[in-house]
């Protein structure tokens, strides 16, 4: 994955390799400041929402302080003693159109402004939600380092009250995969914000779309449930129990032979303090960047150095910048996760940097997952502008259960700064306080399940291409998205609420516009209980006044039809996918809840030798520990390592399975190679088995040219949504130090090197739900080989499931068939779907697809017949195929391509004119095709579908085309 091109991305390339060439100098990331004692004061209750929300409705008029129309000189009363105090005078809060100020008393005036039964989706409502931030706009080739928009990232003045409660802790209890049994019914207790209606509250019950998936017939009863054998400890937590320095231990097996590297870190074992005093940043740093034996991690790629970092319970007090690096995961107790505390005289812009310039450009900075900590900038006065996280990074990177703590009131503290970078999931993430919440201008992300609590603007779109706001929250916030610098081209906000808070979407109307047409929108499922409009452009005109529910609301392109300026529709979901009137979500796993024997490490079973160092057939032992794992109800752990199989690894229903930092089955040998009897390197269940499989952190790979390997097959189904589910994992064909592919792969003739025959298939039978998965046929080595690598993997991900299929911000480039296809699918939710086109495809190629490859009906593979023999523009891959199929739901692909012919490895030729004919194709008139927020590049047709076959000319945006709404098939 690289959206990268030209010279700059060279460079990055480069740097990768040599470690000689940074992309941004130190000096452009991080200047220091000095801070001043910073207040303290801050209360943090850990009541949950109702809690908050009550105390919130009792402050004096928060929300019209947070946006900067109350007294902003006025001290609110704090929350603690408000409860009794009547509410302030309200002044003016609305931009526009709302009557005068004293006359329009703001909900938060109200004594009891909204009350919410748990509406959101049991199974994510007890994590914290984590958030990226990003300054830098995000431009689009990856290796500019000149934004070609100019989205301004000033940081929003914005006044708030300093009383609202911090943080709710991240959650304690790890979600569970229960379907969740929320209400289908919100009954708000409202008090209309009408000059006139003073008194009286009105009780308003409205019923939100479909019923929980759980009444469902298509799903069966769970067979089996395996509960802890273990009294949980709030202090302990399984991951640091295991024997991390035997055999148990993870081996990083290309380093060296004689290998005394660290996989695992518990930061505790290099003298650091977790009692909230003193400086701990170099000394976590040194937990960071241990190799064991001297040397560095850095611009070493990801698999020859990894890294998990725990971090016990307790509070870690920064002095300066901590410094990530790609490869690693960083891991705190989720039974009391720790606090990453900034020191009120803290030096630097960042809390913690997430980008490693030692890899290259944000869009290269690739896997590393920060999961179960607080960041903490409560202690830095809230006027210095610090950052908690920088989270420029790309695929393979993750946030989950991450909570993000700031001042409330006025000052100019950042959450997240997502500072370009590419394709990635922010899920679950809490952020309390701060003039902005996430700043963002990666490429492309999927933010699901954010909560934002007491921010000046939650979500500051600063730039990139397209951005799916997935389950948000904002609650008591200024304003929920700012959109007004017009840097990102399209935006969708699903399944949200916003409870208290402002102007939902400040947008720049882009209607009239010549040339291209940005900051395009959906609404879709959003509730918003407050007098404050819900859409503003940039001339402060109300286009979207207060309403408690919004269907579906456009603002941008549509095919057929055209650019809609406010439009007000219906989506018809299929209440399959459809949990609490939302799309099912799941958190990633955390197991907290269990210990000691419930958890078995696959290299301590006495019986089996296990070794995963990169030369053993570890197949038959493998297969046999997860079955008998799976029939004792057994957690497996997986430390890292190269884990060969020769074979298929059998998943059976009944797996619960962690990986240490992206530990490796590869597959290899003659059972993979054969092109026309596929066969899976991991097999998830048989078809038709029905139970519990869960799989985190973990890359399955291609060990060496297999055109019969089929990466991934998913075959079960939950008995519930998400019962089988696969969350912060990665299939790589090529590119990485475990496989002969990286060095073997050099002859232009793709069909010199096939590859893998499909990245992931999830069949008829199965039901799955997918988190932050990144399917990868390497354009380049990471691992430090020979940059240049040419390889040919058939297929990306097949998607033939019927019963509820959830994708949550996934990635699947440069495959050669297709990226995505969706043949004879039913019920299938995605949200981001990002893909790149291989480099070699197009004008000069020297296959033509379907060639090398064959097309096989049985797989539903495109045949490209619609092209003419010789046509090679024709001839290329298509990013998503859908071909029949019912209710399928689509949000923000994000579809790309850069090159064309001889490939060079050098990222400086781009395609002149367009690289490819068509980019999406839809055949088989699917029944209930919802396709939302559509961005392609160098493609003319953006979508094939005998129809109206909509072009980027005439849908200019983004990096190319947009369309926002494709209705040719929508219900
Ligand atoms: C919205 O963004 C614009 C442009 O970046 C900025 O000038 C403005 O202050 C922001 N407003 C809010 C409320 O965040």
């Amino acid at each position: 994955m690289r959206s990268s091109l030209s010279v700059a991305t060279l460079v990055a390339v480069v740097s990768t390799v040599s470690g000689s060439v940074s992309p941004l100098r130190e000096s452009d990331i991080e200047h220091l400041h000095e801070v001043n004692q910073g207040p303290s004061e801050s209360v943090f209750f850990l009541g949950l929402f109702p809690t908050l929300l009550s105390q919130v409705g009792g402050a004096p008029n928060l929300i019209d302080t947070l946006l900067g129309a109350g007294k902003p000189t006025d001290t609110p009363t704090p929350l603690e003693t408000s409860s009794a105090e009547p509410p302030s005078p309200p002044e003016t809060v609305s931009p526009v159109e709302t009557p005068t100020p004293a006359q329009t008393p703001s909900p938060a005036d109200t004594s009891t402004p909204v009350e919410i039964p748990a509406a959101s989706d049991a199974p994510d409502s007890s994590q914290g939600p984590t958030s990226p931030q990003a300054p830098v706009s995000p431009q689009k080739p990856s290796s500019s380092r000149t934004p070609s928009r100019s989205p301004s990232h000033s940081t929003p003045a914005v006044s708030s009250s300093k009383q609202i409660p911090a943080a709710a802790p991240v959650s304690s209890t790890p979600a569970t995969s229960s379907a969740a049994t929320a209400p289908t019914t919100l009954t708000y207790t409202l008090t209309p914000a009408s000059s006139q209606s003073s008194s009286s509250s009105q009780v308003q019950t409205f019923t939100t779309r479909p019923k929980p998936v759980s009444n469902s017939p298509t799903f069966a009863p769970a067979s089996k449930t395996c509960a802890p054998n273990w009294q949980p400890s709030r202090g302990v937590f399984w991951l640091d129990q295991q024997d991390h320095k035997g055999q148990g231990a993870g081996l990083a097996p290309y380093i060296s032979e004689d290998n005394s590297y660290p996989v695992y870190r518990n930061v505790m074992h290099y003298d650091v303090a977790n009692d909230g005093t003193g400086d701990q940043t170099a000394n976590i740093q040194k937990a960071i960047d241990d190799t064991g034996a001297g040397g560095s991690r850095k611009g070493n790629g990801v698999t020859r150095f990894p890294a998990e970092v725990y971090l016990p319970s307790g509070v870690y007090q920064l002095g300066s910048t901590l410094k990530l690096t790609v490869g690693t995961i960083i891991v705190g107790n989720p039974n009391n996760p720790p606090v990453i505390k900034a020191s009120p005289s803290f030096r630097g812009q960042f809390l913690v940097l997430g980008y490693d310039k030692n890899n290259g450009n944000p869009e290269t900075s690739f896997m590393m997952v920060m999961k179960n900590v607080i960041l903490d900038t409560t202690s830095v006065d809230a006027h210095v502008a610090i950052t908690a996280l920088q989270w420029g990074v790309a695929q393979g990177s993750g946030l989950t259960n991450v909570e993000v703590r700031m001042p409330t009131g006025p000052g100019t503290h950042t959450g997240i700064d997502i500072h370009a970078g590419s394709t990635i999931a922010v899920t679950d993430v809490r952020i309390f306080g701060g003039a902005t919440g996430i700043i963002n201008s990666n490429q492309q992300v999927n933010f699901k399940n954010i909560h934002f609590s007491a921010v000046g603007t939650a979500f500051s779109a600063a730039g990139g291409w397209t951005v799916l706001l997935q389950g948000a929250t904002f609650e008591s916030c200024g304003t929920a998205v700012n959109m007004t610098g017009n840097g990102l081209g399209s935006l969708v906000l699903l399944d949200s609420t916003s409870i208290n808070s402002g102007t939902v979407i400040l947008f720049h109307d882009s209607s009239r516009d010549d040339g291209n047409q940005n900051s395009q929108f959906i609404i879709e499922n959003l509730f918003h209980d407050s007098q404050h409009p819900i859409a503003v452009d940039s001339n402060g005109a109300t286009r979207l006044g207060p309403a408690l529910h919004i269907d579906t609301y456009i603002w941008g392109s549509r095919v057929p039809g055209q650019y809609e300026a406010g439009k007000s529709f219906v989506t018809q979901r299929s209440e399959n996918l459809l949990v609490g009137g939302k799309y099912f979500t799941k958190a990633q796993p955390t197991y907290g809840e269990y210990g000691g024997d419930d958890i078995v490490n696959v290299k301590t079973v006495s019986g089996h030798v296990v070794k995963g160092d990169g030369r053993t057939d570890d197949t038959e032992a493998l297969n046999a520990i997860l079955l008998k794992n799976a029939e004792d109800c057994k957690i497996t752990y997986i430390p890292f390592g190269v884990y060969r199989v020769s074979d298929t690894l059998f998943v059976p229903v009944g797996t619960r399975m962690v990986g240490e930092a992206w530990a490796v089955i590869s597959g290899y040998g003659d059972a993979f190679k054969n092109p026309r009897q596929p066969r899976a390197v991991v097999q998830l269940g048989r078809p038709g088995d029905v139970g519990v499989i869960e799989i985190q952190d973990m890359r399955f790979a291609a060990g060496e040219i297999l055109p019969g390997a089929k990466i991934l097959e998913i075959n079960a189904a939950g008995a519930q949504p998400g019962d089988v589910g696969l969350w912060n994992t990665i299939v790589t064909v090529g590119g990485t130090a475990e496989t002969t592919i990286s060095n073997s792969c050099t002859s232009q003739d793709p069909k010199d090197c096939m590859a893998a025959f499909m990245v992931m298939h999830l069949t008829k039978s199965s039901s799955a739900y997918i988190e932050n998965f990144w399917g990868w046929t390497a354009d380049h080595n990471l691992d430090s080989e020979s940059l240049f690598t040419i390889i040919s993997t058939g297929r990306g991900i097949l998607v033939e499931a019927t019963q509820g299929t959830w994708l949550t911000g996934t990635g699947s480039e440069h495959h050669w068939l297709y990226n995505y296809n969706f043949h004879k699918a039913e019920n299938v939710y995605a949200g981001l779907l990002q893909t790149e086109s291989p480099y070699m495809q197009g004008s000069g190629e020297y296959e033509k697809a379907p060639a090398p490859w064959f097309a096989y009906a049985q797989y539903g593979d495109p045949d490209f017949s619609w092209c003419s023999t010789d046509d090679d523009k024709c001839r290329s891959a298509l990013a998503t195929n859908i071909d029949g199929g019912s209710n399928i739901a689509l949000y923000n692909s994000a579809a790309w391509a850069f090159f064309d012919g001889s490939w060079n490895g050098l990222y400086n030729q781009p395609c002149e004119g367009k690289c490819q004919s068509n980019m999406m194709r839809v055949v088989g008139s699917p029944q209930n095709l919802v396709w939302y927020s559509i961005s392609t590049r160098m493609t003319d047709v953006m979508i094939l579908d005998g129809k109206t076959n909509p072009t980027e000319t005439s849908h200019p945006g983004g990096w190319e085309g947009i369309i926002q709404d494709y209705s040719q098939f929508s219900a």
